[in-house]
């Protein structure tokens, strides 16, 4: 079947978007201090995609909704069997049905990991610059240390085993989140990283939690290895969600893979009930999208290597690196010499394009750097990158 993903969809106006990109960029703009932003705003930051989700899916939401009771709802082993069968067959990861356990998303698993698996005041070490965890931590009472990748000077991020060290030998440090692959620098770690960040994190007693929810999206020829495939089950937790994938981030559904037996949770411990559309997505989508995935990925990586080579082109002093997985791409403006606030006013306020700013990533240089989910029609993405460099046009 031919896929498409050309198609302009209406996230704003549309009754049925309920768009949190689209409609509600508010909070990014405040948080950059701009006021006024372009109308015919383009928005290439919450990293969901503006796809259509797969036919597959759709059609087999479309017979949920004829069955027309929308009920109190319970996993079926078909789920189980289903997620097991995709890590099986793309990843070469098993593990037993009985070692999922299903959250209401992301962050709530992450957080509950938090919850459950150290003490108030306790540290929580992330690896930086790195997507968001800091509303998993802080709130609840720990602390989020911070470890720096090492950055090449061209965007290419490698571990600093000193300072990882270092942070995990500290006592109270007793977790690891993971980002692998890693948000936003696109970076897959490879199995000897793996082993290292592991062993360092089981001779401290740190518990890893390992976020693998862009692991279904990879560069052509790029291989994924599952942290737990390739370290062993001990002491780590790997979130796992349909969620990227399939642009199915609006239900919620986030699969917790725990075989170690001292970590596993309780029948009575279940956090939250699936809703029927959220069960029936993932029983679809893990048995019947694999050729989807494929389509999406080819196009995915046309749209980044036609970004990547109209930022070296029309924005020459940019700096912009292939990310190895996921679907976004930084671009650090910091060669152009511009002030923070003059970047941002280029961006955010003339060009009339959301990104996110390397701030929300507790990256070092904050305003400079700016993060673009490429996620989006081919069209809407070289548009934005358009109005982008004509704003930079002879600085
Ligand atoms: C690495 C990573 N983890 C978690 C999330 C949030 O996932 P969820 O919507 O399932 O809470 C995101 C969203 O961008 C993400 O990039």
């Amino acid at each position: 079947m031919k896929y498409e993903f050309d198609e302009v969809i209406d996230r704003i106006n549309d009754e049925f978007s309920f768009s949190f990109k689209w409609q509600g960029p508010a909070y990014i703009l405040d948080s950059l201090g701009v006021k006024e932003m372009r109308e015919d705003v383009i928005c290439l930051e919450t990293a969901d995609m503006d796809f259509r989700v797969a036919p597959e899916i759709i059609e087999d939401l479309h017979k949920l909704t004829d069955h027309g009771i929308f009920g109190y709802s319970r996993i079926p082993d078909s789920y189980r069997q289903a997620v097991c069968g995709w890590y099986e067959r793309r990843q070469g990861w098993k593990f037993a049905p009985e070692d999922i356990y299903y959250m209401p998303g992301t962050h709530a698993a992450v957080a509950e990991c938090v919850k459950r698996y150290t003490k108030e005041g306790d540290g929580v070490i992330v690896l930086t610059p790195c997507y968001g965890y800091h509303s998993d931590v802080e709130p609840n009472g720990r602390k989020y240390v911070s470890v720096e990748l090492i950055n090449d000077g061209n965007d290419i991020f490698s571990v600093d085993y000193e300072a990882f060290k270092r942070a995990c030998e500290v006592k109270e440090n007793t977790m690891l989140i993971m980002c692998h692959p890693h948000n936003p620098t696109g970076k897959v770690f490879t199995n000897d990283e793996l082993i290292e960040i592991a062993d360092i994190c089981r001779k401290n007693d740190v518990i890893i939690v390992t976020d693998e929810v862009h692991s279904d999206i990879l560069r052509k020829g790029q291989e994924f290895e599952p942290m737990m495939k390739v370290c062993g089950p001990e002491k780590m937790i790997a979130c796992t969600a349909v969620n990227k994938t399939f642009n199915l981030a609006g239900l919620s559904m986030t699969n917790m893979v725990i075989s170690d037996s001292d970590l596993k949770l309780q029948a009575g411990d279940m956090y939250g009930m699936p809703t029927p559309f959220g069960i029936q997505a993932v029983i679809s989508a893990y048995s019947k999208g694999d050729a989807w995935v494929d389509a999406l990925n080819e196009y995915l990586d046309e749209n980044i290597r036609v970004c990547i080579d109209f930022i070296h082109e029309k924005l020459p002093k940019a700096v912009v690196a292939y990310p190895q997985g996921g679907y976004s791409i930084n671009i650090d403006f910091s060669g152009y010499g511009l002030s923070d606030d003059e970047v941002v006013d280029k961006i955010y306020g003339k060009a009339g394009v959301v990104l996110n700013s390397g701030l929300f990533f507790d990256d070092t240089r904050g305003k400079q750097v700016h993060r673009a989910c490429l996620s989006s029609p081919r069209s809407m993405c070289i548009e934005a990158l358009e109005r982008i460099a004509k704003e930079f046009e002879g600085c």
